[in-house]
C-alpha cells in the first residue's frame, strides 16, 4: 500500500519521480500522497464495517488542509483538541456533527466557539471542566453534548511520552469516579451525556491494551445504562501503530477482529480516532545532503532539514526509515544523519548503515505524514518547510514554504522606547 517506491534506483511518489518534484519545491519538503491517505481510510473503514462506526481522524497527526480535506470527502469526522484544530477542521470541511473535542485544558472561549458550531460532543477531562462547559452552555442558551473520557489505567507499552491511558497520566477521569460523574452531569440541564471516551495512547503495536480498555469500558457503558444513563457513542480513540522499522503492529482487520466479538451486538456507535495510521507512512520529508564531515569519532551527513522540522527522533527516540533518493551504489556508511540546528539533538539516525551519499544528494526520510510537519517549528530562525500532495498524477504545492518575512511577521517593535 505504500506509495513511495523505487523504480530502476529513483524513488516515486505515487508515479512521480521525488527528485522532479523537489527540483521545482525546494528541500526540506514534506511530501504526502493522496492515495495512501483514501487508502489507509479505507482499510480502516471496511475493517470495522460490520458494526456502526464513525471514524474520526485526529487532526493533530497532520493537519494540512489538504490532508483534512482529502478524508472529509471521504466522509470521515475529525477529533480535536483545541480551537485552532476546530477552525482548521471547518475550513477544510468536515461537519460539526462529526467533531469530538478532546483535551485537558479546553479555555472558555474553545468551549463557546465549539458550542457554536453545534459539534457532536466534548470529551470531558475533568469536572472542573465539565463545570465550565455548562456555565459557558447555559450563558449561550445551549446544551452541551458531552462523553467523559475515562482513564481506564491501562499500560499501552508504548513510549511513555505517548502513554496517556495510566493511572499516573494527566488524561481523563478514573474509571473509578465515572459513575459519579455521569451522575452529576446528569443532573445538570445544560448538559447531554451521549458518550463515552477512551484513548490510551499512541503507536501501540498489539491488540490486548485495546481489549483491555474495550472490556473496561464497556461493562462501564452497560453499568450507567442499568443506571439509566444511557450512552450513545463509545469512542475508542486511536493509537493503531505503524511499522517503522521492524515493528509488526496489528492491522485494522487484526484489530476489528479482536474487539468486534466484544462489542457486537451492543447497542452503541463505535467512534475511532486513528492519526497516525491513516497519514503515517503517507508521507516523507526530502531533504538535501549539505555536508559529509568526518571527526575522529564519527561519520556526520549533514542535511538540511532539521529537528525543528521533524523533532520525532529526539523527543521519542524514534526511528524512521533513511534512503537515497536515488540509489548510489552499494556500499553502506554507517554515519549520523543530523541538521544544521545548534543542538546534539539534532539527528534523524544515529550509527545508521546508509549508501555512500555526496554532497547535494536527496535524501527521504520515511513514514513522516503524521506528526512531522504538525510539530515543527521556526527554531534556530528556520522558515517552516513547503508541503506538496501528489493527488493522481500531478503534485500541488500544499502549503508553501515559509520565508524570512514569515518569522517576523507577527512581531512588534515597541514605539518610544529605547
Ligand atoms: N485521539 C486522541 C485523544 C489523541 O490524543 C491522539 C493522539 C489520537 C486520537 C491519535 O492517536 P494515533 O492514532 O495517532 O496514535 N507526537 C507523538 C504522538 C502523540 C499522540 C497524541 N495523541 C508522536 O510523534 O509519536
Amino acid at each position: 500500500m505504500c506509495a513511495f517506491a523505487y523504480q530502476d534506483d529513483e524513488l516515486y511518489c505515487d508515479g512521480l519521480k521525488v527528485k522532479e518534484i523537489v527540483a521545482e519545491t525546494g528541500t526540506p519538503c514534506y511530501l504526502y500522497s493522496q492515495k495512501t491517505l483514501i487508502d489507509n481510510y479505507a482499510a480502516f473503514d471496511e475493517a470495522f464495517a460490520a458494526i456502526n462506526h464513525m471514524i474520526c481522524y485526529a487532526v493533530k497527526t497532520n493537519s494540512n488542509l489538504a490532508v483534512l480535506r482529502t478524508l472529509a470527502r471521504l466522509g470521515a469526522g475529525a477529533d480535536i483538541v483545541s480551537g485552532g484544530e476546530l477552525y482548521q477542521a471547518l475550513a477544510a470541511g468536515f461537519s460539526p456533527e462529526k467533531i469530538v473535542f478532546a483535551g485537558v485544558g479546553k479555555t472558555e472561549e474553545e468551549i463557546a466557539y465549539a458550542l457554536k458550531n453545534d459539534i457532536l460532543m466534548f470529551n470531558v477531562e475533568s469536572m472542573p471542566e465539565l463545570e465550565l462547559i455548562s456555565t459557558v452552555a447555559k450563558a449561550l442558551k445551549r446544551i452541551a453534548r458531552i462523553s467523559f473520557r475515562v482513564n481506564p489505567d491501562i499500560n499501552p507499552k508504548t513510549h511513555h511520552h505517548i502513554s496517556t491511558g495510566l493511572a499516573q497520566n494527566k488524561f481523563g477521569i478514573s474509571i473509578n469516579h465515572a459513575e459519579e460523574a455521569y451522575q452529576e452531569a446528569s443532573t445538570n440541564k445544560f448538559l447531554e451525556i451521549v458518550g463515552m471516551q477512551v484513548h490510551i495512547g499512541s503507536q501501540i503495536t498489539t491488540v490486548e491494551p485495546f481489549v483491555e480498555a474495550v472490556e473496561k469500558v464497556l461493562k462501564l457503558a452497560y453499568s450507567l445504562q442499568e443506571m439509566g444513563l444511557p450512552v450513545k457513542y463509545i469512542d475508542l480513540g486511536g493509537g493503531l501503530g505503524i511499522t517503522y522499522k521492524d515493528e509488526k503492529p496489528p492491522t485494522p482487520r487484526d484489530l476489528a477482529q479482536a474487539i468486534i466479538p466484544l462489542i457486537k451486538g451492543s447497542p452503541y456507535q463505535f467512534i475511532f480516532e486513528p492519526g497516525r495510521y491513516i497519514a503515517g507512512n503517507a508521507g516523507i520529508l526530502v531533504t538535501r545532503v549539505l555536508y559529509l564531515k568526518e571527526t575522529p569519532a564519527k561519520k556526520f551527513v549533514i542535511v538540511d532539514a532539521g529537528m525543528n522540522d521533524l523533532s520525532r527522533p529526539v523527543l521519542y527516540d524514534a526511528y524512521h526509515e533513511i534512503r537515497p533518493v536515488e540509489k548510489v551504489g552499494n556500499n553502506e556508511m554507517i554515519v549520523d544523519v543530523v541538521g544544521p540546528i545548534c543542538e546534539s539533538g539534532d539527528y534523524f539516525a544515529r550509527k545508521r548503515s546508509l549508501p555512500a551519499v555526496q554532497q547535494g544528494d536527496l535524501l527521504a526520510i520515511f513514514n513522516a505524514g503524521a506528526y512531522g510537519f504538525s510539530m515543527s517549528s521556526n527554531y534556530n530562525a528556520r522558515p517552516r518547510a513547503c508541503e506538496v500532495m501528489v493527488i493522481k498524477d500531478k503534485y500541488h504545492i500544499v502549503r508553501e514554504r515559509e520565508t524570512y518575512e514569515d518569522l517576523v511577521k507577527k512581531e512588534k517593535l515597541p514605539k518610544n522606547e529605547s
